[in-house]
């Protein structure tokens, strides 16, 4: 828990001080509970709330900024498209530029600014919970807020800029450069970091839309979870479940809260362990354009976890062997478990934590003939100095990996040193003689992000699976 909280009961009520008082001003609920926290539970007739006005007195201790309209088409550049980030069911996310003259307290850094849609079907509640959870809950793992924009009906939310962009685009669409295993692994470490804090709040907090677009990733690959929209607070401590309306994404959500409404921390480690099965497989929760039986990634896949030898026949083709034997099947247990129908034989996230740190140590894991290197900028074509100095960098970055920051791209045969240890990877491949036989993709050409976006432009972007509705 963070210690410094901001002054959040009269930013509330600065918040409601609405222009029709009788009609528009929520009540706070008496709080009952011993935290500190403002609850989003605790007030109540959010929903109802259309009209806001000046929120400035209120933020009085706050860390959060409070942005007019105006600035903020002023540091996306009018919402430009070549600005544009992403979009989920809240409306279009644009990176922002803030600079020496913004504010005087404000660093220059770099934003994403998501606005509301005002056409959609999110609105001032999903706004509101954004900015009361993401607002109070500070952690390595989640992204940071940095403040907002209430002005008519405009809804906006300033978040930190994260450069790898959301999970998903890196997992299915990043068909040229793929997430290596131990990638994999230090994202779903990241993730499951942030929902055991949120689950080990007071009052826990269920997030309930964890999928991997909701994944966003820093230049080094550590994973935050963003989107609070649909973030609830959990039971209290004499209550077994919230009872809600049914709300999240097919393919993510738990069967027992799809059937009956009833809502645990449980619900977010089943959609967490769909995460950890897109990372295995490299396959979307859902896609329709899979044969029937396959089209539902839970449905066809689960049995298989249990099953060291079928389980090759899920892995993510375009890991080309490249993952330890041992690691792998763990983190299929894992998933499993996770996916368990049974919400109680769940793992909590604190286990979920533990069980995939301990997968970081399993380094049986083949090296290809070639060192990739991504790089974060743009393609260069390296010169012989740069190529010595990754060499001597080595294959491995402080997470295994073959990637460095340099923006240098080195496609060169295995470092001498790589070469002894390569020899002992050619006998565990001849161990694991029976595995499926991948043809080698076009992947060993490697481009960077920025790359990729020019090729491809926005189409990597494509609309988020729907979410259910009640
Ligand atoms: N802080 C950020 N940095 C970079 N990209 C972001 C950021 N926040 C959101 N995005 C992009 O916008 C997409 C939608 O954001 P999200 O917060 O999930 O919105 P929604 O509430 O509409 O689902 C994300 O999947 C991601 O691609
Ligand atoms: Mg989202």
């Amino acid at each position: 828990m963070p210690s410094k909280r901001p002054q959040w009961r009269s930013l509330l009520l600065g918040c409601f001080t609405a222009k029709n008082q009788s009609l528009e001003t929520p009540k706070l609920i008496s709080n009952k509970r011993s935290s500190s926290r403002i609850f989003l539970s605790d007030l109540s007739d959010y929903s109802s709330l259309s009209i806001m006005s000046d929120l400035s007195n209120s933020l009085v201790g706050s860390n959060l900024h409070i942005f007019t309209h105006q600035e903020l088409k002023e540091i996306t550049h009018n919402f430009s498209k070549s600005n544009f980030l992403g979009e989920g069911g809240f409306g279009k996310v644009y990176k922002g530029f803030i600079d020496d003259n913004l504010r005087p307290k404000l660093k220059p850094r770099i934003v994403a600014v998501k606005a509301l849609n005002l056409d959609g079907k999110q609105g001032h509640r999903e706004w509101l919970a954004e900015v009361i959870f993401l607002g109070q809950l500070k952690h390595k793992h989640l992204v940071n807020l940095i403040g907002y924009c209430c002005e008519d009906e405009n809804r906006l939310l300033v978040y930190e800029y994260m450069e790898r962009g959301n999970l998903e685009e890196k997992l299915f669409k990043g068909y040229l450069a793929t997430l290596p295993w131990l990638t994999r692994i230090k994202i779903a470490i990241g993730a499951a970091k942030g929902l055991a804090f949120l689950h080990e709040e007071e009052i826990p907090v269920i997030y309930r839309d964890v999928k991997a677009s909701n994944i966003l990733l820093d230049a080094d690959y550590n994973a935050k979870l963003s989107d609070f929209g649909l973030a609830i607070d959990g039971p209290e401590k004499n209550q077994t479940h919230v009872t809600t309306r049914v709300m999240g994404t097919h393919g993510y959500a738990a069967p027992e809260y799809i059937m009956s409404g009833h809502l645990t921390t449980m619900s977010d480690v089943y959609s967490f362990g769909v995460v950890l099965l897109e990372l295995l497989t490299g396959k979307k929760s859902v896609d329709k354009k899979r044969p029937s039986r396959e089209q539902d990634l839970v449905e066809w896949a689960r049995p298989l976890l249990k099953d060291y030898h079928k389980l090759e026949r899920i892995m993510d083709p375009r890991l080309e062997d490249q993952y330890s034997t041992e690691g792998a099947r763990k983190f299929a247990a894992l998933t499993y478990q996770c996916l368990s129908h049974n919400a109680k034989s769940r793992p909590t996230m604190r286990t979920v934590v533990k069980t995939l740190e301990h997968l970081k140590e399993f380094k049986d894991i083949p090296i290809g003939h070639f060192v990739y290197v991504v790089p974060n900028d743009d393609v260069v074509v390296p010169n012989e100095d740069s190529l010595k100095v990754n060499r001597e960098k080595g294959a491995e970055n402080d997470h295994g990996e073959n990637n460095n920051k340099d923006g240098v791209i080195v496609k060169t045969k295995a470092a001498e040193k790589g070469e002894k240890q390569e020899k002992g990877y050619q006998r565990l491949r001849k161990r694991r003689g029976n595995r499926r036989r991948v043809k080698p993709l076009r992947s060993r050409a490697v481009y960077s992000d920025t790359a990729l976006y020019k090729t491809l432009g926005t189409s990597l972007y494509s609309p988020k699976q729907a979410p259910i509705l009640a």
